[in-house]
């Protein structure tokens, strides 16, 4: 696997400084939240939203180095994301995330959610402070759009019937709007047109669904060690991704599985059993490699350069987390 770090090479620099930021950012104000600051950005994050804004960011300035604009709107960025799963390993009840115990699993749940909540009020501060209001309602969309993802999962837990279709809808909330809108922010910030605007939206949005729907292949497939978070607990919260709605397809034995809430002994063992043997996997690799090069085709209105040819590489690099 290409990892993240040597592919964002033209990047690397702005994403060294990023993390310092981001840890001084956050935790001048609190020792608590400097701890929590120092957990959460100083461990393994991959960083591909920050990294995607920047690759953006250099691509549409060909010709002039990026603005502390543009590495602001980095930073904001991570900091959403960040907020995101700190709340989200709440509701979740995950002990582990970026191969660190979790913020509720060191400092307990009220911890928490408040510094998730400051990490929100925070990016919206910031946010403010970068006085482009087009650019102030893409990401604060985005926070609602979180939000509104987590609920939309949370209410359609166990539902066998979940259509691919409102899969794909939820995981634009909870994951692609968010790659989708700070990817068209940084275009902004360079003063491009509106039609590239949103072929850099467009891009994000393809990103963003290609990179949830790997991430809930993995879920499957991968370890506690190779996520640095755990596996297995998607279908077990009754959360069903792709590998699962395909799986149900071909197995009717598994609604009935999922309609017990696997409330049985080996129920789950036996839902799992169930999806591995199916085309699930192999069907959600598919609409994750279309999603993937779906985005690569909104590249082309941009110049030629380095940083482009990254933001083409990253397609790639996202489906080779499957190997
Ligand atoms: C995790 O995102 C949440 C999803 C949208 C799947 P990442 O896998 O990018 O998490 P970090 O930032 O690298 O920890
Ligand atoms: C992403 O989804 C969570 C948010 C964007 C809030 P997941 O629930 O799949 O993330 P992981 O698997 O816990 O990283
Ligand atoms: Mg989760
Ligand atoms: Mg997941």
């Amino acid at each position: 696997m290409t990892s993240a770090t040597s592919l964002f090479s033209p990047v690397e620099a702005d994403l060294r400084l990023l993390t310092e930021n981001l840890k001084n950012l956050v935790g001048e104000r609190h020792p608590i939240l400097y701890a929590a600051a120092e957990h959460l950005f100083g461990a393994g994050g991959k960083r591909l939203r920050p990294a995607i804004v920047l690759l953006i960011s250099r691509a549409t300035m060909p010709e002039q180095d990026i603005s502390p604009k543009h590495r602001r709107l980095a930073e904001i960025t991570e900091m959403i994301h960040t907020a995101s799963l700190v709340h989200d390993d709440v509701v979740d009840e995950s002990d582990v995330r970026r191969g660190v115990p979790t913020v509720h699993s060191s400092f307990g749940n009220r911890v928490a959610v408040l510094a998730g909540d400051f990490l929100f009020a925070q990016s919206s501060w910031y946010l403010a402070n970068l006085d482009n209001l087009a650019v102030v309602k893409l990401l604060s969309e985005v926070i609602m759009d979180l939000a509104e993802g987590e609920i939309l999962q949370g209410l359609s837990c166990f539902e066998a019937n979940l259509s691919i279709e409102a899969y794909l809808e939820k995981s634009y909330y909870k994951t692609a709007s968010l790659i989708a809108n700070s990817a068209k922010a940084a275009g902004l910030l360079s003063g491009v047109s509106a039609e590239l605007a949103m072929h850099l939206y467009s891009y994000g949005r393809h990103i963003g669904l290609a990179f949830q729907v790997v991430d809930d292949i993995l879920d499957f497939t991968g370890s506690m060690e190779s996520l640095g978070k755990p596996a297995g607990s998607d279908l077990k919260s009754g959360n069903l991704t792709a590998p699962a709605l395909y799986a149900l397809e071909e197995k009717p034995y598994l609604e009935s599985l999922i309609e017990r809430e696997f409330a049985q002994d080996g129920d789950l063992e036996q839902a799992i059993a169930l999806i591995k043997d199916s085309q699930g996997i192999e069907r959600s690799r598919e609409l994750a490699a279309q999603h993937a090069h779906a985005a690569v085709q909104h590249l082309s209105d941009l110049p030629h350069s380095e940083s482009r040819q990254t933001l083409i590489n990253l397609a790639d690099y996202v489906l080779s987390r499957l190997y």
